[in-house]
């Protein structure tokens, strides 16, 4: 057991049944907090559910993050549960990537529908459910910091949302909620992977990176802990790029 920062509290992470997702609920969950996944895959949920190995303090719901039905039915699930919550991880995303040229009216929908779409509503219909003092953190993306062939939708998804964390970083201060948006450069999970399938392209994207390396999923785990735990108490409206120095510096 690591130190308890979230003990008592209550944990939403939209899209833990993979990835980061599942990463920061393990870290929270190790650090004391009731942890709930959602997904949209019933036996990725239930695998989910064993790994964390959490018992009772762990509650796994399909939800799409793009459905409004589902985000409803979600947060009654929440308040039926555990009453409240502390901390949401709005990290539920998808990548598709495609020059701009190609992008057709289904894929934009598709993306803006879970990563802009979807974490607005996820974030709106959490904050009946929120404590004052509550920390949200959005999963944002390197790509909005740096223009990436084939993201532009994607990244400007990304810049919708962290700019989404400012915004509700003003609206929600006098609640004494803080809201942050975390931003990851390569990091080694599914989604990665569908983009390098081999360890070589794996390993050419690693070597873009000052730190020499692709992030894990623990890596963002640890910052997302952070900015949800009172060690961030006066961290607010900022983006957090956990990327090894991709978007500031070129490697040696
Ligand atoms: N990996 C990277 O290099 C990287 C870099 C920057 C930012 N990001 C961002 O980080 C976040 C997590 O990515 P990851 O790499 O950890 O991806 P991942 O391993 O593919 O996990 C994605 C998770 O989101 C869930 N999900 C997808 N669509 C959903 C929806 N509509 N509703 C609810 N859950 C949904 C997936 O489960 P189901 O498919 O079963 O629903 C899965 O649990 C995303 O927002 C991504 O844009 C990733």
């Amino acid at each position: 057991m690591q130190n308890e920062r979230f003990a008592g509290k209550t944990a939403l992470i939209t899209g833990g049944t993979s990835g980061m997702g599942l990463a920061t609920a393990r870290r929270l969950l190790d650090e004391g907090a009731r942890v709930v996944v959602t997904g949209r895959d019933q036996g990725r949920l239930d695998a989910a559910v064993k790994d964390l190995d959490g018992g009772d303090r762990v509650l796994a719901v399909r939800a799409d993050a793009a459905s409004l039905a589902d985000l409803d039915a979600l947060m009654a699930e929440i308040r039926t549960r555990f009453g409240r919550l502390d901390v949401v991880f709005a990290n539920a995303g998808v990548g598709a990537f495609a020059s701009a040229a190609d992008v057709t009216e289904d894929d934009f929908d598709r993306i803006t529908g879970v990563n802009f779409k979807g974490v607005f509503f996820t974030v709106q219909k959490a904050l009946p459910l929120l404590d004052d003092g509550a920390a949200i953190v959005i999963n944002a993306s390197w790509t909005l910091h740096r223009g990436l062939p084939v993201a532009a939708v994607y990244s400007a998804t990304k810049a919708a949302v962290h700019n989404l964390a400012r915004t509700l970083a003003a609206e929600l201060g006098p609640r004494g909620i803080r809201v942050n948006s975390v931003s990851p450069g390569f990091i080694d999970t599914p989604m990665f992977r569908g983009a390098a399938p081999t360890d070589e392209e794996a390993a050419a994207y690693g070597a873009q990176v000052v730190s020499g390396r692709l992030g894990t999923a623990e890596d963002v785990a640890a910052a997302v802990a952070f900015l949800a735990s009172p060690d961030a108490g006066y961290v607010n409206g900022q983006d957090l790029l956990v990327d090894g120095g991709l978007v500031t510096a070129i490697p040696a």
